[in-house]
């Protein structure tokens, strides 16, 4: 009797602290940090007004490089490193295009200045695009946190998971379909193009050349023609006129349903930032690290040596 009310007592015990772990192990919060570093948000709202104040496309910069942080192996941080050959930032789509670092590590100086080995890389670049977009007029999102940073990094992980601006309606609905989203969710993700800038070699070639590309490929003109600084609807009103700046932009609108859809979003943009906003919530979800996976990177450059 004695014995079998400890088997089963111990079984309620061993079972609860399974629970209990599995509950909380690895599990990601809107409030991860508010005992360990209540100064982050703060520090990330100043630091990213400081950036957009010196120069608006920053916040586009900023969207893009989590963009491209989430697609390839989950938002890591993996984006940013740079101390090893052949990492993501060397791929085709990233190497001399991706901006935005400096205002990670000034955000990261000013963290680590304050709550010391806490706080990942990969939060942060999610917390600033979101900072950044909401201070463009954008719409804000559900944001947990607790990623964790990964050790990793690779070319060609990158050039094998992102998108290129030459793509077909096939090949972009597929590269999406890979990290599980929809057409829908293609056309709503696309709509970033409503703020920053291109380099003009990536321009359609199907498109009458604008006059500030036409001396210079290497020159930048905007995605969105009417409002780049702004985070609103006008690319899909661009798009209906088949003024897309890339390619991928314009194929969007060959596909009877999707179509529909650009005049939807063109014309309703509570409806655009609603599903902008959930499709932001996703990607920043995408193959995340958690609990003592990976690290908190002390420089988001750099793997930690022990
Ligand atoms: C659908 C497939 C996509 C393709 C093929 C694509 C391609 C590109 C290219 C080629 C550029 C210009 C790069 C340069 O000139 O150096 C660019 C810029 C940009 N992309 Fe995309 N993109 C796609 C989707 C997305 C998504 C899903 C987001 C974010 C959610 C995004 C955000 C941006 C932003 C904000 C810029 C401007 C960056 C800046 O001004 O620094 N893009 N994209």
């Amino acid at each position: 009797m004695g014995s079998s009310f400890m088997t089963s007592h111990c079984f309620v015990v061993v079972t609860l602290f399974l629970l209990y772990v599995t509950a909380t192990y690895g599990q990601l919060s809107q409030n991860f940090y508010s005992e360990n570093c209540p100064v982050l948000e703060r520090i990330v709202q100043t630091e990213v007004s400081g950036a957009l104040s010196a120069e608006k496309r920053m916040g586009a910069s900023l969207l893009r490089l989590f963009f491209h942080d989430c697609f390839v192996q989950g938002c890591d941080g993996s984006v940013l490193l740079n101390d090893a050959p052949d990492s993501e930032r060397d791929a085709d789509a990233n190497a001399n295009s991706l901006r935005g670092f400096d205002v990670i590590d000034a955000i990261k100086t000013q963290v680590e200045a304050n709550c010391p080995g806490v706080v990942s890389c990969a939060d942060i670049l999610a917390l600033a695009t979101r900072e950044a977009v909401v201070e463009l007029g954008g719409p804000s999102w559900t944001l947990l946190l607790g990623r964790r940073d990964s050790t990793t990094s690779s070319k060609k992980m990158a050039e094998d998971n992102l998108p290129s601006p030459s793509s077909s309606l096939d090949e972009l609905v597929a590269a999406f379909a890979n990290k599980g989203f929809t057409p829908t969710e293609l056309v709503a993700l696309s709509g970033a193009h409503t703020i920053g800038m291109a380099k003009c070699g990536f321009a359609d070639e199907g498109q009458v050349v604008r006059p500030e590309c036409k001396l210079d490929s290497l020159a930048t003109t905007a995605l969105d023609l009417q409002t780049p600084e702004v985070f609103d609807n006008t690319y899909y009103d661009d798009l209906m006129r088949n003024q897309g700046l890339l390619h991928s932009d314009n194929v969007l609108i060959t596909d009877t349903t999707l179509n529909s859809l650009v005049r939807t979003y063109n014309s309703d943009p509570a409806l655009f930032n609603a599903d902008f906003s959930a499709a932001m919530n996703k990607l920043s979800e995408l193959g995340l690290l958690t609990g003592d996976e990976g690290q908190i990177r002390l420089n988001c450059n750099k793997v930690n040596v022990n």
